[in-house]
């Protein structure tokens, strides 16, 4: 049995990605695995590449070379909008909800690919939507608000629900707890346990390396672009390099050795 579950294809299988923008390298040669129902981390310092590795993987930077494949099947040339109905659905940094609709609205187009390609009734959507406010009681009294009237955390919590809408498969988080309020963030971190538990697929993209750590199995450590470590969480979290850089003792111009582990 155990054979067989290590050599179940992996759901997203990353092999030596590089992307550039206009003449520079922002990710180079980068590998990784996600398996079913795995929380994997990506950490790193701001400009380290991780928004660019969740823009190439959700099919928003199509100047990528290197291969990408989810569930087996290689999806490296596929653009945005095939990746969401095959189930990769991005939280992006910074939200982007839509400030002028309501919260429902955002919901509702969360299921756009859903509706239009006749995958889901209305009536199933309306059962999404309430499952999602149960897992998120402020957004159901907030409903007929408007996005933009939202407090920070509950825009980060429309957004995830917004992705949740679209049933993914692998979910893509980048920075969920930035300016948040770490009763907020715990709040939110919260949920995204419970959505692991329901066996969803996620990639977390965090500076917080300490809460990012707390939910994940595995995580990658991104440097200029590169992976310069990786292992599991439980000691990654006893690694002195990554204690020393994201758990205090404060160093700010180290650099890591370029072995991979
Ligand atoms: N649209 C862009 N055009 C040119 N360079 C970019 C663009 N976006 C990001 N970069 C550069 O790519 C590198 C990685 O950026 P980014 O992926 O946003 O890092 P992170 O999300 O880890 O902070 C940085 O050096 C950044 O300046
Ligand atoms: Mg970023």
């Amino acid at each position: 049995m155990e054979a067989f579950k290590q050599q179940e294809v992996p759901l997203l299988d990353l092999e030596r990605v590089s992307i550039h923008y206009d003449g520079i390298q922002a990710l180079r040669e980068v590998s990784l695995e996600i398996r079913k129902g795995e929380i994997i981390a990506v950490i790193g310092a701001n400009g380290a590449g991780k928004t660019t590795l969740m823009r190439g993987i959700s099919g928003l930077l199509e100047k990528r070379s290197g291969r990408i494949l989810f569930n087996g099947r290689d999806v490296t040339r596929l653009g945005p909008q095939v990746l969401v109905t095959l189930g990769i659905c991005q939280v992006p940094e910074g939200r982007h909800i839509f400030p002028s609709l309501s919260v429902e609205d955002n919901l509702v187009l969360g299921a756009y690919w859903r509706l239009r390609q006749r995958e889901a009734t209305k009536r199933e959507i309306r059962r999404n939507m309430a499952s999602i406010y149960g897992i998120f009681p402020n957004l159901k009294e907030r409903r007929k608000q408007k996005g933009a009237t939202l407090s920070g955390g509950e825009q980060q919590m429309l957004a995830i629900g917004r992705a949740i809408m679209s049933k993914p498969k692998l979910l893509l988080l980048d920075e969920p707890s930035m300016g948040l309020a770490p009763k907020i963030v715990d709040t939110i971190f919260d949920v995204l346990k419970k959505l692991h538990e329901q066996e969803l697929s996620i990639l977390l993209v965090e500076q917080n390396a300490e809460m990012a750590f707390s939910i994940s199995q595995r995580a990658y450590v991104l440097q200029n672009g590169q992976v310069v470590l990786t292992d599991d969480c439980q000691y990654l979290i006893d690694n002195k390099e990554v204690k020393d850089i994201y758990f205090g003792t404060d160093d700010p111009d180290f650099q890591f050795s370029q072995n991979k582990t």
